[in-house]
């Protein structure tokens, strides 16, 4: 419908929001299932993909984030804090400047794509790079929320996790059933764990009659869960997911096994082909680490006819620089039909 009022107000029934508490919210949720006859068409399944790109801030982060401030707010905190890959920073500073609250944000220098720092900054954030990853980066803002007036916003503030869960409510509303297998990529595991949390209670809810299987996909030079111990320096061209010991480890392991699912690792090629042929073929523009999803998806044999959904995370927009490597940049020819006729050989 056209007066969607946010995934809070429009799933307050499933969410720990009392009627009566003011919503902070810029209209996130109800992102686009589309389906994707070419990626159908090569794996004989029927495949959907869910862009939480068309968020508000551009990734699936804000489904958690209005969840996290409203709480936030609620309890009458004035500050927030998070470790960030880069969409976590941008969507905490974004609600936090709409819930008049400060936002501080822990980023690894020098592994940020260029428009998730842009956000951050612009939105009104204090950044601070460290020298260190992700890991470190969380490790201090677990300790600061212990010890200083500041409420954390990572997944492991369990408002994020009950706010992404929607996520699944909205796939089972636009395809009317649960899919049979749900790809979705992996860095810190909230996400994996808030989506198979939705289909659980939508399922125990009777709004749909059966559970998808759930497929985590990590880059291969950060997967710890496929390797089974931490990763000390992780390393992958997907930096949201440039992760090397994972917050929610257990409950993603719980997703997988009692989903009978599997979480596997693709290779930075295999991402970024995935990543080229969602822009090319699908008309799909996400972040690399979205594309992970479909990467495990290409990799991997589901049965003839099976119906599956591939969680594409982030906007392509928020990582030009990526973009742009994977590409010719033309160069700059006379302003004349002759030039330009040569050069395209029309
Ligand atoms: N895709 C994108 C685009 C992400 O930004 C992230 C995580 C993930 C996938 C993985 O989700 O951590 O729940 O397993 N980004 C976090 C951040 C870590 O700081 O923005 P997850």
């Amino acid at each position: 419908s056209l007066n969607w009022r946010g995934l809070i107000n429009e799933y307050r029934h499933f969410l720990p929001v009392a009627p009566d508490v003011e919503v902070v919210t810029l209209g996130e949720g109800a992102t686009p299932l589309i389906y994707a006859p070419v990626l159908s068409g090569m794996t004989n399944a029927s495949v959907y993909l869910k862009f939480e790109g068309a968020n508000p801030t551009g990734s699936f982060k804000d489904r958690g984030m209005t969840m996290a401030i409203t709480k936030a707010k609620e309890a009458g905190s004035k500050a927030v804090v998070c470790a960030s890959t880069g969409n976590t920073s941008a969507s905490a500073a974004a609600y936090a400047a709409k819930a008049d609250m400060s936002c501080l944000v822990l980023i690894p220098a020098g592994y940020i794509a260029l428009g998730k720092l842009a956000q951050a900054l612009i939105y009104g954030a204090k950044v601070i790079q460290i020298k260190g990853n992700f890991d470190r980066a969380l490790e201090i803002v677990r300790e600061l929320g212990e010890t200083k007036a500041i409420t954390v916003v990572n997944s492991i503030n369990p408002f994020r996790i009950e706010g992404q869960k929607t996520g699944a409510f909205e796939v089972i509303d636009q395809l009317g059933f649960a899919p049979d297998y749900h790809f979705i990529p992996v860095g810190n595991a909230g996400n994996i764990t808030a989506y198979w949390r939705g289909y659980k209670e939508y399922e125990k809810a009777g709004l749909s009659h059966s559970l998808p299987k759930m497929i985590g996909v990590q880059a291969a030079g950060a997967a710890p869960i496929v390797l089974g111990h931490p990763v000390l320096e992780p390393n992958t061209i997907a930096t949201a997911i440039r992760i090397g010991n994972p917050a929610s480890w257990e409950q993603a392991l719980a997703a997988r096994d009692e989903s009978g699912g599997d979480i596997f690792a693709a290779t930075d090629e295999e991402i970024l082909a995935a990543y080229r042929l969602l822009a090319s073929r699908e008309s799909i523009f996400c972040e690399p680490a979205s594309a992970a999803s479909v990467a495990g998806l290409l990799k991997s044999k589901v049965p003839a006819g099976a119906r599956v959904v591939c969680v594409l995370t982030g906007n392509g927009l928020k990582d030009p620089d990526t973009a742009i490597s994977q590409i010719q940049v033309p160069t700059a020819l006379d302003a004349t039909i002759e030039a330009i006729s040569e050069a395209v050989g029309i």
